[in-house]
């Protein structure tokens, strides 16, 4: 089978997998797993932040980050199709008690003046607007990279009306090696920050989540609310760990081979799609057939994605998928008839 339903697919690598079985542990619920201490200061270098906490998930991270920089009845400014607006199944409003005002981005990106003609004034009848959530890269807009300058915008918004900004940076390590901009030029523009070891790095299980060191403290209860904490958990953070070291710069194979499928079945009769959203390690697309009806048959042919709707394909490329794989899968595509 060829796995294109998501970069979390991968499975670990054998020299992971070694690195895992020999990790040094302790209880990190106590704070004595060395492993994982390890990775939250590598983490603080790379993000330039005083203070990482390593959690479960990407989803985890989002829904602790917004915890920690809101309180019940405020509003924070999210994409409309952004991860959590779409897939953490109203986090925000069951954990945190606030409401999202999702506002519609181009390639996944909001307009700064958007988003500061929507910040709430304070009036008795309106939420406080607290917090801003990006997202880079853009999972559902194609694996888009937001521009750093745009950041700074959305940034400067946020420090001129005092609030809070969070980047989801799933997979920011894709973005970085796409534009060449470091990680933590990226997350010094945010007030925190989390990514996934567990998506294109190839790690099995994790995210970190950044920032100062009293966002961090109030984060670090809620996951211990949230039954987060874990225990010998060296095991996975050195698996995480491995992923830094190995896996980062690799990440343009996964966007050649995807910018290379995108650019072969573009040419097919029944497939469009926006070329200018293919930047990263995801292919989204559009069909004139039945989108799930083609996903049914390329199963049958030994090729795995998604379809979101109708008509709306995605394909995610990852070190699990090799250059031959590509060719073989933009083979298959070609046999649907038209
Ligand atoms: C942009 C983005 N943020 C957050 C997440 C959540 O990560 P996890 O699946 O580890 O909870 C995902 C998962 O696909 C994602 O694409």
């Amino acid at each position: 089978m060829i796995n294109l339903r998501s970069d979390t697919v991968t499975r670990p690598s054998a020299a992971m997998r070694e690195a895992m079985a020999n990790a040094e542990v302790g209880d990190d619920v106590w704070g004595d797993d060395p492993t994982v201490n390890q990775l939250q200061e590598r983490c603080k270098e790379l993000t330039g932040k005083p203070a990482a906490l390593f959690v479960t998930s990407g989803c985890l991270g989002n829904q602790l980050a917004i915890k920690s920089h809101t309180n019940p009845s405020e509003e924070i400014i999210a994409e409309w199709d952004s991860h959590i607006v779409k897939y953490e199944i109203a986090g925000p409003s069951f954990i945190s008690g606030v409401q999202v005002m999702p506002l519609k981005g181009v390639h996944g990106f909001m307009d700064p003046d958007e988003i500061a003609a929507h910040i709430r004034p304070d009036w008795y009848h309106y939420p406080k607007t607290s917090l801003v959530c990006i997202e880079n890269t853009h999972n559902r807009a194609g694996g888009t990279v937001y521009p750093l300058d745009d950041i700074k915008q959305v940034s400067k918004v946020c420090k001129d009306n005092n609030l809070k900004l969070h980047l989801d940076g799933a997979r920011i390590f894709n973005a970085s090696v796409e534009s060449g901009v470091s990680v933590k030029d990226y997350s010094t523009q945010a007030d925190s920050i989390t990514f996934c070891f567990s998506k294109g790095l190839g790690a099995p299980i994790g995210s970190i989540l950044c920032g100062d060191e009293d966002f961090i403290i109030r984060a670090h209860k809620y996951r211990k609310i949230l039954g987060g904490g874990m225990r010998q958990a060296g095991i996975i953070a050195a698996g995480a760990l491995f992923a830094l070291e190995n896996n980062v710069e690799r990440l343009k194979d996964d966007h050649k081979n995807a910018r290379h499928f995108a650019e072969e079945i573009s040419k097919l009769p029944y497939v469009v799609i926006d070329m200018e959203s293919v930047q990263t390690n995801i292919v989204i697309f559009n069909t004139t057939k039945d989108a799930s009806r083609i996903k049914e048959v390329l199963e049958g042919k030994g090729i795995l994605l998604t379809n979101d709707g109708k008509d709306k394909m995605r394909a995610v490329f990852h070190m699990d998928v090799s250059a031959e794989q590509t060719e073989q899968a933009i083979g298959i595509f070609k046999t649907l008839k038209a």
